[in-house]
């Protein structure tokens, strides 16, 4: 059978949603970001070096105007959503 290639199997994954989605930076662009994946059932690991944002997150508290904390919340306890200043 022949290899398939990276970008292949890259896209297998994002088709059959076992894709697991890193995103660096939680602010304005990151935050909703990493929701919009969880909401098509995503697992996400997001990464900020600010830690205050990442217990606010662990504590599904928003820090974005717009965006509402339960729906932070909804992401972390489905086990979806995972946040870390770790890389
Ligand atoms: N109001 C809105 O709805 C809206 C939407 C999009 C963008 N914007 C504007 O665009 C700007 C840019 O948005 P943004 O999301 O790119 O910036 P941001 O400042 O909102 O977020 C960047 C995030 O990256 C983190 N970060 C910085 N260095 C890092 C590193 N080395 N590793 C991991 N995390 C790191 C920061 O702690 C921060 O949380 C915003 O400041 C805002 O003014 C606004």
């Amino acid at each position: 059978m022949k290899e398939m290639k990276l970008t292949d199997q890259t896209l297998k994954k994002i088709e059959n949603g076992s894709a697991v989605i890193g995103v660096v930076g939680l602010g304005y662009v990151g935050l909703p970001l990493i929701l919009g994946f969880v909401s098509r059932g995503f697992q996400v690991m997001g990464i900020d070096i600010d830690r205050k944002k990442i217990d606010s997150l662990r504590a599904g508290e928003s820090y974005i105007e717009h965006i509402p904390s339960g729906s932070i919340a909804e992401a972390v306890e489905s086990g979806k959503l995972e946040v870390t200043t770790a890389f």
